[in-house]
């Protein structure tokens, strides 16, 4: 198969920032996806109703004309988040959902929940109103091994509040393990995961190829290749519970080639290719379109897009920066070549 037309996807997992790399890197996502679902780690943080409408409102008005792109906005769950305004700002569509970010597990994490049995009225609340919880899995204890953060968090953390809020719709981000892969599919309808095109296509060895690799550091940071594999494995399987979400997260060049570099992989240039790319790899482009257009959809209840993607296997030539709004960004495969193309809607 030399060319795929599939349902405009969504991305269930941006980080689009504000200022002038907002207005830098909104379009590579917009130009992709029909939808995304905006991560709220700004600082100061998303985290009432009258803030999402404020960002919301900021992307907006970046975004092109003509583009048909539909920001979908979190919040950004803190020790002191207001039940009734998160339950208000879901009730009048402003909030699709929240998330939970261990307080210094990544970027802008600093204002998170530092226990999570203190926002237990929030997570009720939730529960009660169907508002899915969307969930940085780390533990943040400095005696956990960076490596088996995640693996610690699903069942120290997730696994009881999954038992004492047993109707709360909880997405795993950016899922990195094979137990990761493991507890969503035991857990029931009620949970599933984003997964990121660097997951699926690297493990650490590429953070250390030859030097150290700056722009392969992420949270939750690559792990062996077991785990790829695993992920591999879920994603083009087919299941509901496993959804697109790139996690893209640009930072200026110089914050990442740093003595004290940034996490995060800026992938929106090149997302549905690189995704595409393992689905090929993996004789699962038949499966390709449910992962990046309908599963997320369906999980968080809202409707299926209108229109479609064109992708052709065609070399993408991937630049080495991407520049523009006084900002320089590296983009995830810069300087080399990918073997789809998405070509028009
Ligand atoms: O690598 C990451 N970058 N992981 C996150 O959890 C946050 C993100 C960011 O905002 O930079
Ligand atoms: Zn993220």
């Amino acid at each position: 198969m030399n060319s795929l037309v599939i349902r405009r996807p969504d991305d269930w997992h941006v980080h689009l920032r504000d200022g002038p790399m907002l207005a830098h890197v909104l379009d590579f996502t917009a130009r992709q996806f029909a939808r995304a679902i905006v991560m709220p780690n700004l600082d100061p943080p998303v985290v009432t109703t009258a803030d999402a409408v404020a960002y919301r409102g900021r992307i907006t008005a970046r975004l092109r004309p003509g583009r048909d792109f539909a920001p979908l906005m979190t919040a950004y769950l803190t020790d002191g988040t207001d039940p009734a305004d998160l339950t208000a700002g879901f009730e009048r569509r402003i909030f699709t959902a929240a998330k939970l970010y261990p307080a210094h597990a990544t970027t802008n994490s600093a204002k998170g929940v530092g226990d999570i049995r203190r926002i237990a009225p929030v997570l009720a609340a939730m529960e009660r109103i169907g508002m899915p919880l969307l969930v940085h899995g780390e533990v943040t204890e400095p005696s956990v091994d960076i490596f088996d953060r995640e693996a610690v968090f699903l069942d120290r953390v997730l696994a009881p509040v999954l038992r004492d809020f047993p109707g709360l719709k909880v997405v795993c981000e950016h899922i990195t393990t094979e137990e990761a892969v493991g507890f969503v599919l035991a857990a029931g309808d009620r949970v599933a995961a984003t997964i990121t095109p660097h997951h699926l296509q690297f493990s650490r060895n590429a953070i250390f190829q030859g030097g150290i690799r700056p722009h392969f550091y992420c949270l939750p940071i690559l792990k062996r290749e077991k785990h790829r594999l695993a992920l591999r494995k879920a994603a083009t399987s087919g299941s509901p519970k496993f959804f697109l979400g790139t996690d893209t997260a640009p930072h200026a060049v110089h914050t990442k080639e740093n003595a004290c570099g940034c996490a995060g992989v800026f992938n929106a240039p090149v997302a549905l290719e690189a995704y595409l790319t393992v689905f090929d790899e993996e004789g699962a482009l038949d499966r390709f379109e449910a992962f990046a257009s309908e599963h997320g959809a369906r999980f968080h209840g809202l409707p299926l897009n209108e229109g479609t993607v064109r992708l052709v296997r065609e070399p993408l030539a991937v630049p080495e920066r991407c520049e523009g709004e006084g900002v320089s960004v590296v983009p995830y495969h810069a300087g080399t070549t990918l073997p789809w193309r998405m070509v028009a809607g």
